[in-house]
């Protein structure tokens, strides 16, 4: 048995009953953005509401912290972790808790106690020194030498306000050095693995305490942390939860993780957490915003440490470190499975959006920083990485840290505050005739409307011809002759092709010609007489050619995702598509 699954084994024996692990996406708390420990999603049962399931629970919850991502990269930090936990709800308190503890860390998993050390509450004016937990511990057998007394490190809170208590916390010796007769927390060969947290308090948004109707205990084990351990590897990259991933990230860019320890680390942590961040059913997407930004953050800082390790982006490499991650979780985590294929796609959509201009946006990076005088990246410079490459800020820091710049956050924050408010008024028409739809969104919807006409006419057939289109920064329409409501199949058929050639990225080039020799050479158009005698013929490989006044991508591989939102009619004969492109 793995140590998830001793542990419920080990805690439905002493009376819990297992709870499922809430979404990584809080359900009623908009305060945080992901659920950060065990206790997040009891927070109204530790309050003292009745939980239908009794007053003993355990589990094994997916967290995810984002806030020490810089951290990511070293042996323990994760950016996704699971934490086991059990909680009594007014039931035991720290008596039979530290008890519990104990025992299954000898007992169970084995564990000398010669090589564990403890830390408890030394007590502020407020409330008394923890003796019953140091008591108990003695009791245990624990020696004096390895009980450290702390006043901050001992008193536990999710956050500012809410549920909280003092706490005792389990360490490890983790080294082949001779362990020290005292304890030192400070010593990061010791390595926390186990909180107990005793919740008998709540704290209000003005730092009042006072006491909560029940006394409730809450603990919480990383995973990842307590299996290397029982492994005995000193770093949780080389533990059985990780080895597999990392030696894939090995085998797909041709590297030795002993050579490339943080990018690998990098990727590994961060697909893991995108995984399961899409695969939520809070259905999460890569955005500008709130979880969204995290999610696309992690994505694109995974790609930029790929192509650091000279793995072919466009390669399919994303897709089977997240199938082995998917293989790995799915029988504890439904949604892995039932979400799939939206993890696959949301991976696949963020890296074709970014992977665009990556290239292009580290060469400027490396222009920008040999052309510099002093050593902070101004506004304009990081905005420009930012709206133009698709760098998010902290990106654009990451790759300035590692050449000693520093960046102006503050000046960018305020650049894009300012963007969002022109592109606010922009999207209510007050710019209108400002932006004269050649903008980079319109001309991606130029080029993928000549894709979508040729797909139609491969799919239903040549007598398919354009009738109308529009387009706007939001998406495109496209009227053809047709005389049938196109079928899902034939929908599904043209989305699968236009994608294709997106993603086969095929140039787009561009002739200018007599008229005549254009409609010779085959070039489609739809209202010859409308052109002048010279025209520009647009080709894209040898999948469409017609007349047009452009602008169009350069490659088709610009342009993104492809996707038929609507399908109507629009009058006799003619169907009408709209589309938008992600
Ligand atoms: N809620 C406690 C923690 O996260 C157990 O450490």
């Amino acid at each position: 048995m793995n140590l998830k699954d001793l542990y419920i084994d080990f805690f439905i024996k002493k009376g819990h009953k297992q709870i499922p692990s809430a979404p990584v996406v809080p359900e009623n708390d908009p305060s945080v953005l992901f659920n950060t420990a065990g206790m997040q999603p009891l927070i109204p049962y530790l309050m003292g509401q009745a939980h239908p399931y009794g007053t003993r629970l355990c589990d094994y919850q997916k967290c995810i912290r984002t806030n020490d991502l810089d951290s990511i990269g070293d042996t323990t930090h994760h950016t996704f972790f699971e934490m086991l936990g059990n909680w009594s709800l007014g039931d035991y308190f720290k008596d039979e808790s530290i008890s519990w503890s104990f025992e299954f860390l000898t007992k169970i998993l084995k564990i000398p106690k010669e090589r564990l050390a403890i830390t408890v509450f030394a007590g502020n004016g407020t409330i008394p020194f923890d003796k019953v937990s140091y008591d108990k511990w003695i009791s245990l057998g624990i020696s004096e030498k390895r009980i450290v007394k702390t006043v901050d490190d001992n008193f536990w809170i999710a956050g500012e306000t809410g549920p909280c208590g003092s706490d005792t916390e389990i360490f490890y010796f983790r080294s082949d050095d001779s362990i020290p007769d005292m304890f030192d927390p400070k010593d990061d060969r010791w390595v926390e693995i186990w909180n107990n947290v005793f919740m008998e308090f709540f704290k209000d948004k003005d730092g009042n305490v006072s006491e909560l109707p029940k006394k409730n205990v809450d603990t919480g084990m990383g995973v990842e942390r307590t299996t290397a351990i029982l492994e005995g590897v000193n770093d949780n990259y080389l533990s059985s939860i990780w080895k597999d991933v990392i030696d894939l990230i090995s085998n797909i860019s041709g590297v030795k993780y002993e050579e490339n320890k943080q990018s690998m680390r990098i990727i590994a942590d961060h697909l893991r957490t995108a995984v399961f961040i899409s695969a939520d059913n809070a259905g999460i997407k890569p955005s500008n915003t709130d979880q969204g930004y995290i999610l696309r953050r992690l994505i694109r800082r995974a790609i930029r440490h790929a192509f650091r390790l000279n793995i072919d982006i466009d390669s399919d490499w994303e897709q089977k470190i997240a199938k082995l991650i998917i293989n790995k979780y799915k029988m504890y985590y439904k949604e892995l499975e039932d979400n799939e294929k939206v993890v696959y796609d949301v991976l696949l959509s963020e890296k074709v959006k970014f992977n665009r201009t990556l290239e292009k946006g580290i060469k400027e990076f490396e222009k920008i920083v040999s052309n510099m005088e002093g050593d902070i990246l101004n506004k304009e410079l990081s905005f420009k990485l930012y709206d133009t490459y698709g760098f998010p800020i902290e990106l654009t820091e990451e790759l300035a840290n590692e050449k000693n710049i520093k960046v102006d956050v503050e000046g960018f924050k305020q650049k894009f505050r300012e963007h969002q408010e022109k592109s606010r008024m922009a999207s209510q028409g007050k710019f209108k005739g400002g932006l004269a739809g050649n903008g980079e969104i319109e001309t991606k919807y130029h080029t993928a409307t000549h894709l979508l006409n040729a797909a139609l006419k491969k799919v239903i057939g040549p007598d398919v011809h354009q009738k109308g289109s529009n387009i706007t920064v939001d998406r495109m329409r496209f009227d053809f002759s047709c005389d049938h409501k196109l079928t899902d199949e034939e929908k599904n058929k043209v989305e699968i092709l236009v994608n294709q050639w997106i993603k086969d990225g095929i140039d787009v080039k561009s002739l200018e010609m007599k008229k005549e020799e254009a409609i010779k050479s085959g070039a489609e158009c739809m209202f010859i007489e409308k052109y002048p005698d010279i025209v520009t013929v647009y080709t894209i490989g040898n999948i469409s050619k017609e007349l047009c006044g452009g602008p169009h991508v350069k490659n088709t591989r610009e342009i993104g995702i492809f996707k038929i939102v609507k399908e109507e009619a629009s009058s006799s004969g003619v169907r009408r598509i709209k589309a938008i492109i992600e």
